[in-house]
């Protein structure tokens, strides 16, 4: 029996807001008829502020693994090479889903603690003068690692290099949290989901798209019916819907969007990096490792640490959730056991922090993992540096 409220820390489905709940619960309207094509149309501008574009995006009745196959299908033709990068556990899922179409990948190997390579990058598209590469597939923010990769750098190769390939970004954990652009880093398709920094529950999923992607989705032969973004976008012009679209996530996502809107993009990309340096700063105090090997890549949405040698990221999970009611992120996969990850994103807050990294701290005591003490107090300190404090003792 727990009181109080449960803490939902992992990096996503994130906290949904109450006024979000509050934008949910109305009746089902005629989805067919004026006022979800008012909906429909006030949602799917409102995201082209999100994504930094003024493309085209589409909502999918589906998850972020869906949207991203909706991203393969309408692009590609059977046994078209894509480059991705092993970042971990996510990059993994898209090489299932893009081997499962029949295209070949060149999946360049890494070692869950960095994003994608631009050296890597370079060599492939310096050896590729006749273009078998048709797209390149990042994900921007490796949830697994708390590894963001340098979207920008990708580009810039890219260019460099003048490739034709498409890039193609996950932006899943990193949309809404984390600074995105669409269309000044040329991104072709972003990939995103509802359910982590848009703050709504799961359920659906997204691809923006540029002018470029949708010219390759003219002559692109993957075979595609409920993700064709052809049927879609037809019906959309005009607020509807090819089928029938998931009307009361549609509210919560109108009322996200004025949300986002209200605090203001640069404010929310602010408050995730100072929650994130936090975090961090705990993990050191705590004289824990964090996952993340190059300060470059900080993720400002999950931070991952590796519980020492012998001791199970797993059980100090469970305890928590036991004697505190807060759900954390387990290592995936390879780091299964290993690693634990806090979710910092979405609809947070000062206070809601410092309680996730207390129920953290005193997991680690529970679970007689050795660390130094005090990782809160660093974050704390972090959060609220003595500004106040000295500039009170000045006229006290
Ligand atoms: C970076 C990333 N990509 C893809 C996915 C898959 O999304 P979904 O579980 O909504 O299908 C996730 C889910 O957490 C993710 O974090």
């Amino acid at each position: 029996m727990h009181t109080g409220r449960h803490f939902l820390q992992i990096p996503g489905p994130t906290n949904v807001p109450d006024r979000i709940l509050r934008a949910m619960d109305q009746p089902v309207i005629d989805h067919r008829g004026p006022e979800f094509a008012r909906l429909a149309t006030e949602v799917l501008g409102g995201l082209r502020a999100v994504f930094k574009t003024s493309g085209p995006i589409i909502i999918f009745p589906a998850s972020g693994s869906g949207a991203a196959e909706a991203a393969l299908v309408n692009t590609l033709s059977p046994g078209d090479r894509v480059v991705i990068f092993e970042t971990g556990q996510f990059s993994f899922v898209w090489v299932q889903i893009a081997e499962r179409l029949g295209l070949q990948v060149d999946y360049v190997p890494g070692n869950w603690r960095r994003g994608a390579s631009e050296a890597d990058l370079e060599a492939r598209l310096r050896t590729d003068a006749a273009h078998a590469i048709k797209a390149v597939v990042v994900v921007h923010n490796e949830t697994s690692t708390g590894v963001t990769s340098r979207l920008p750098e990708i580009r810039r190769v890219i260019n460099a290099a003048g490739h034709p390939a498409l890039l193609i970004v996950d932006a899943v954990s990193s949309l809404a949290s984390m600074d995105f652009r669409q269309d000044e880093w040329e991104v072709d398709v972003a990939v995103a989901g509802s359910q982590k920094g848009l703050m709504l529950p799961p359920g659906l999923g997204f691809n923006a798209i540029s002018e470029k992607a949708l010219a390759a989705s003219r002559t692109a032969r993957l075979s595609r019916s409920y993700w064709d973004w052809q049927e879609m976008l037809k019906p959309n012009a005009a607020g509807f819907f090819p089928y029938t679209p998931a009307t009361n996530l549609l509210y919560a996502l109108r009322e996200a969007l004025h949300m986002l809107a209200e605090e203001g993009l640069d404010n929310v990309f602010a408050r995730h990096d100072r929650h994130a340096a936090a975090v961090r700063a705990a993990i050191r105090a705590w004289e824990l490792e964090l996952v993340c090997e190059d300060p470059r890549e900080y993720s400002s949405s999950i931070s991952a640490f590796f519980t020492p040698e012998g001791f199970d990221a797993d059980r100090l999970r469970a305890l928590v959730l036991e004697h505190y009611d807060m759900s954390l992120g387990g290592g995936l996969s390879k780091l299964s056991g290993r690693v634990v990850r806090i979710g910092h994103l979405g609809s947070f807050n000062d206070l809601m922090l410092a309680g996730t990294l207390c129920g953290v701290e005193m997991g680690l005591r529970l679970a007689g993992v050795p660390h130094r003490a005090g990782g809160v107090m660093a974050a704390l300190d972090s959060l609220a540096p003595a500004i106040y404090e000295a500039a009170h003792s000045v006229t006290a």
